[in-house]
């Protein structure tokens, strides 16, 4: 089952939201539509956000047929799909490929669309054999029994069209053979991993244990972890990398611990524009997200929160950046972009 997907005359998508208690989709055919499922994290992850912009495109320009929008409109609208979630580049690089295509008209921004999924799902199993080549070779004793990793936030096949990521990494592993425990910290204050990829790992049988998010460097410096495995929102020309919040103390603490960092991303990811992570803008989102649970307020009534969506891990922790095409190995100097 792909997490996005084009059926008929609509994106079905899964909803993010109601996992792991409901496995339930919405149907999205308005550009209204799309950016609240967008922003209220329906449809989440980067690659995922990639397709969620190509797709974009091609109900916006639908919604113009129907509803007769000039130019000016059905491009204000594909603006805001654009700038839906600034931090995640794939939300803006699926919006700009299906773009090139409104000349020619909807057909072949459909015909686009649907190209950015399939190499997308392509991508990812690509990714997840490489990658899982990588962190034996890094992890150096291949026949250890149970390979320890941890991971954060999800970066399975929900964020993405299909397979995953970072998780894609895990899941090719255990596809393999390879005997693999997986740390799954919780992801304040959204909970995609006690969520999101504690609810995959569990469908595909990969034995895990869910942390809280601050026990990780403390289980990588005891030595309990083999490799840090994660995804990445957007990676910078240097090798600089935008996760989920919570990536860089992870990073720290393997650098420190002599663990390797390895990083799971589509090329499509990595931004040629920004040379630095310094020049990437993380998303804030609302404190109440922090301030409360489930609509349950736990703060103090005049408590306030900043509540960063992302962090910066500098191109010197990270060991390997993966990609469908090549391994990157930024601690060592080497560059992606
Ligand atoms: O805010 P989210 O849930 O979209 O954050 C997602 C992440 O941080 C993922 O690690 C990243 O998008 C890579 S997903 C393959």
């Amino acid at each position: 089952v792909r997490s996005i997907d084009w059926r008929d005359d609509r994106i079905v998508l899964i909803d993010q939201t109601a996992l792991p208690h409901e496995l339930r989709t919405v149907e999205v055919t308005t550009v209204d539509g799309l950016v609240d499922a967008i922003v209220r994290l329906a449809v989440r992850g980067a690659p995922a956000l990639g397709a969620a912009g190509a797709l974009g495109v091609l109900v916006a320009v639908r919604q113009a047929r129907r509803e007769g929008w000039d130019a000016d409109t059905l491009h204000a609208a594909i603006d805001r799909v654009r700038a839906a979630r600034p931090t995640a580049v794939n939300l803006a690089w699926g919006v700009d490929r299906a773009r090139t295509r409104l000349a020619e008209g909807a057909e072949a921004v459909e015909r686009e669309a649907r190209a950015v999924l399939a190499e997308d799902a392509e991508a990812n199993r690509a990714i997840g054999e490489r990658g899982a080549d990588l962190v034996a070779e890094l992890v150096g004793d291949k026949d250890a029994p149970n390979l320890s990793l941890h991971t954060h936030c999800n970066s399975g096949g929900l964020a993405t069209v299909e397979w995953g990521t970072a998780l894609g990494i895990v899941r090719t592993l255990h596809e393999r053979g390879r005997r693999i425990e997986v740390f799954v910290d919780e992801t304040r204050p959204l909970l995609q991993g006690s969520r999101l990829t504690a609810w995959e790992l569990a469908d595909l049988g990969v034995p895990y244990r869910l942390v809280v998010d601050g026990a990780g460097p403390g289980l990588i410096a005891r030595g309990l972890v083999d490799a840090v495995v994660v995804g990445a929102d957007r990676i910078a020309g240097n090798g600089d990398v935008v996760n989920k919040v919570g990536t860089y103390p992870l990073a720290l603490a393997a650098a420190r611990a002599g663990v390797p960092f390895v990083v799971a991303a589509p090329e499509s990811t990595i931004d040629r524009n920004t040379p630095t992570g310094d020049e990437i803008e993380l998303d804030t989102r609302d404190a109440d997200e922090v301030l409360g649970w489930a609509g349950v307020r736990t703060a103090p009534p005049d408590a306030d929160a900043l509540n960063i969506a992302f962090d910066l891990t500098p191109a010197d922790l990270v060991t390997a950046i993966v990609t469908e095409r090549r391994v990157v190995r930024p601690a060592a100097g080497e560059k992606p972009g």
